[in-house]
């Protein structure tokens, strides 16, 4: 098919669905809040009203989800972004508020209120959501990380398994994907010397699985961990603890590729990888997408930062099994890099006052681009 040809079918496509007509040249212009006909919804997107040109309308042409971590505080107090949530994705993913320490800050006392609010927020815009996440080393309430040194292993591995069991219990038939064993590699490939390795060895990483399976049969349960899409020693330890998991006969779905990427540094080569994994009988993801650059932004950084988030897209359309492609946070004014890296940011795909910057506009024109090629018109999911 033609460049030609397939530039025609995306202008025929959108203009049919009645809601933007585009021009040569200014293509896909965003419009992420507008109000939009009933007639312009997609197929996965019954309860909000998404423009055609949104993310999640074009993601839907091509059976691929796309999403964003939610910040439940801005989600509560500010329309703009509770609008382009509900508007532009067809996933969320709770930022903070599923974490051990969100969820039980008081040992034997769940706050489940702020996650229930956002699979709430999820079920009346016709969203999916992925859990995040469940076993970490990180954001563990105060009371496990004051207590744990002392415990013996069994009384720990108690405590992990009710957490497990209790959350994906709790939240049972309303999460699509469980993030359920998070980072639990260094970069070198050996395993982080996290207190769930020094009391359980490995095997807590299968009991994980295993548990949260019991609890949740439907789920899809996935590792995810950051660095992983680059090729050598981190992804494939990761590689081969999910041949070792699916081996077993341990109900491991998937692997999440979290995608923090800097214009610093040479983008993975994304496609293959995800394909290796792809091919142990694997589903993945990308589930924590941005891309940091020095502040201020100059012309050739925000390049590199198109070019980063249209690879990244580019690579999950191209691995048939790759289900969902998630932004980790959609505006810069919400997002985890200053505070992380110093001298860092504007890693979103929306500026601080919630504009779409050219790295929306590059993932609307790869997913357009991919509803126009051949082959790529079958939902997946
Ligand atoms: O909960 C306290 C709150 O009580 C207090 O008022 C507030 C004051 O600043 O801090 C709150 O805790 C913060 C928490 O986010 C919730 O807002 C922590 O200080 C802060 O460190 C924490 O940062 C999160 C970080 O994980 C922690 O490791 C980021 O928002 C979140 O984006 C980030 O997400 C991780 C993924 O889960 C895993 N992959 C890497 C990714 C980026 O680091």
């Amino acid at each position: 098919m033609s460049l030609r040809l397939r530039a025609g079918l995306i202008t025929t496509a959108v203009i049919g669905a009645g809601a933007v007509i585009l021009t040569q040249g200014a293509a896909f212009a965003a419009s992420p809040a507008s109000p939009a006909s009933p007639a312009s919804r997609a197929p996965n997107s019954h309860h909000s009203p998404a423009p055609a040109s949104s993310l999640r309308a074009l993601a839907s042409q091509v059976g691929l989800r796309i999403g964003t971590a939610i910040d439940t505080d801005a989600l509560a107090t500010q329309s703009d972004y509770r609008s382009i949530a509900a508007t532009q994705f067809s996933t969320v993913t709770p930022e903070n508020v599923m974490k051990w320490d969100a969820v039980e800050p008081t040992q034997g006392t769940y706050n489940w209120a702020p996650a229930d609010q956002l699979v709430a927020f999820a079920q009346q815009n016709g969203q999916l959501v992925r859990g995040h996440t469940l076993v970490w080393h990180n954001q563990l309430p105060a009371w496990l990380t004051a207590a744990a040194p002392s415990m013996s292993p069994d009384q720990l591995r108690a405590i992990l398994k009710k957490h497990i069991v209790d959350e994906a219990t709790h939240f049972r038939g309303k999460i699509w994907q469980w993030d359920v064993v998070n980072e639990a590699f260094n970069d070198d490939g050996t395993l982080r010397d996290s207190i769930w390795l020094q009391k359980l060895g490995p095997g807590y990483i299968a009991d994980a699985f295993r548990w949260a399976h019991q609890a949740d049969p439907k789920a899809l349960l996935f590792y995810n961990d950051y660095n992983i899409e680059f090729t050598g020693p981190k992804s494939d330890a990761a590689y081969a603890l999910a041949r070792d998991l699916k081996a077993q006969g341990v109900p491991i779905d998937g692997v999440g590729f979290q995608t923090h990427l800097d214009t610093q540094y040479p983008l993975p080569d994304l496609q293959n990888n995800l394909q290796r994994f792809s091919d142990l009988g694997l589903k993945v993801a990308e589930t924590e997408v941005d891309v940091r650059t020095t502040l201020p932004v100059t012309a050739v950084e925000q390049n590199a930062q198109v070019g980063g988030y249209t690879s990244t897209l580019q690579a999950c359309l191209a691995v048939r099994s790759c289900i969902s492609y998630t932004v980790w946070g959609f505006g810069d004014a919400y997002s985890w890099v200053p505070a992380t890296f110093p001298g860092e940011g504007a890693a979103a795909i929306y500026d601080e006052n919630l504009q779409p910057k050219p790295e929306y506009t590059a993932l609307q024109q790869t997913l357009a681009l991919a509803a126009g090629a051949p082959g790529r018109a079958d939902p997946r999911r």
